[in-house]
């Protein structure tokens, strides 16, 4: 792929709740326009459009991903429609951004992934977590040993969200539940520190609808690590994070995957309080990788390589194999792959 030129023009591709925060952090990201939407319907493409200013406003994905003036499309539909929009806007010449959980499953993922490889264009999950300045650093810090070896770590992600049979986090049609929503931020969380686990154990607790209400998973990793994490959907949990090393540990005592503060506790030392705020809801941070990777010309980032997404959804299929939950949309055999 060549180097583009600034500036990179983003497409949206949904009118939801998340397709209007990344907008508004688009407006902090470097040598970046925003200059197209698609919707399902006209209408909710034209008020979006005017909500932010656009000139292009699609009645449909097809019409967006066919969108000329676009480079990069990021994806912002419901968890099932991730793998058929991104293979549209692939297949179309567009470079692609898409929302977690990157695919229902590593079959899916596999097919975005090849067809992304064999058109030469960028394609990333939008786990805006690793770009967040504190989790950079935090890495940075554990590199640099500042306690010890990790050994554990524990990281939870729950809300108690009105039960809603209809609404995407209830509807088993729509791929809802705890896991592939906010689940897969501790799973993001364990991996991006310790890597794919050696073994996996967890357990479900289903909601009427028949998606997992909340659930909870075990990992062990190559050097005997261990990470206790947790998801809820109906559930108000702490939403931290520890990590707990040979000479010490480090606590995102709010919301980790988005965290401004930790605090950093070497043993038989005084504790740092660390802070790294930000402006805005913190999705330019992965805004600025995609746009910083398409002018330097590289298909992946390496900061969020498709191997490790794969890495992620292979561990995520590993955990609904042994609940065995599996979407309508999805094919049984998908799963077992
Ligand atoms: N990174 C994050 O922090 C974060 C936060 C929230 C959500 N997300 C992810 O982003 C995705 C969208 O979440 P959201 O909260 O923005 O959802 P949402 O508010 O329901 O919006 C989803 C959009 O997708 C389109 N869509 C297409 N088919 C649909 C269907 N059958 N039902 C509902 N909407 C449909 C709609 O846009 P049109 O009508 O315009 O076609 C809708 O506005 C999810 O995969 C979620 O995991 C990420």
């Amino acid at each position: 792929m060549h180097a583009m030129s600034k500036p990179i023009r983003w497409g949206i591709l949904g009118t939801g709740l998340i397709a209007t925060e990344f907008a508004k952090a688009l407006q902090h990201v470097r040598d970046a326009e925003l200059v197209s939407v698609g919707s399902r319907t006209q209408s909710s493409s034209s008020t979006f459009a005017s909500a932010h200013g656009l000139a292009r406003a699609h009645g449909s994905y097809e019409a967006l991903a066919a969108d000329p003036l676009v480079d990069v499309v990021y994806i912002a539909t419901p968890h099932t429609l991730h793998c058929e929009n991104t293979l549209l806007c692939l297949r179309a010449g567009k470079h692609v951004l898409c929302e977690k959980p990157f695919a229902l499953n590593t079959a899916q993922l596999t097919e975005m992934v090849n067809e992304a490889q064999r058109r030469q264009l960028f394609l990333m999950e939008a786990m805006w977590m690793r770009f967040i300045p504190l989790l950079r650093d935090l890495q940075h810090r554990l590199a640099e040993n500042e306690i010890g070896e990790i050994r554990m770590l524990q990281a939870d992600f729950g809300f108690r969200a009105p039960f809603d049979p209809f609404s995407r986090l209830f509807n088993l049609d729509l791929a809802g539940g705890a896991l592939l929503d906010i689940g897969i931020y501790p799973l993001a969380f364990a991996m991006l520190l310790l890597g794919e686990p050696a073994e996996v154990a967890s357990l479900a607790h289903e909601a009427a609808t028949g998606v997992d209400e909340q659930s909870a998973y075990l990992l062990r990793h190559a050097q005997g690590q261990i990470s206790v994490l947790a998801s809820a959907l109906r559930t108000q949990t702490s939403m931290s994070a520890r990590v707990y090393g040979t000479r010490g540990l480090i606590h995102l005592p709010k919301q980790f995957w988005r965290a401004k503060e930790m605090i950093v506790q070497p043993r038989n030392k005084a504790p740092q309080h660390v802070h790294l705020p930000y402006h805005g809801n913190g999705y330019q941070f992965e805004a600025q990788e995609v746009v910083d990777c398409l002018l330097a010309g590289k298909t992946e980032s390496e900061i969020m390589p498709l191997a490790d997404s794969l890495s992620l959804m292979r561990t995520m299929d590993q955990i609904r194999r042994q609940w065995g939950l599996t979407y309508p949309v999805e094919k049984i055999s998908d799963l077992n792959s």
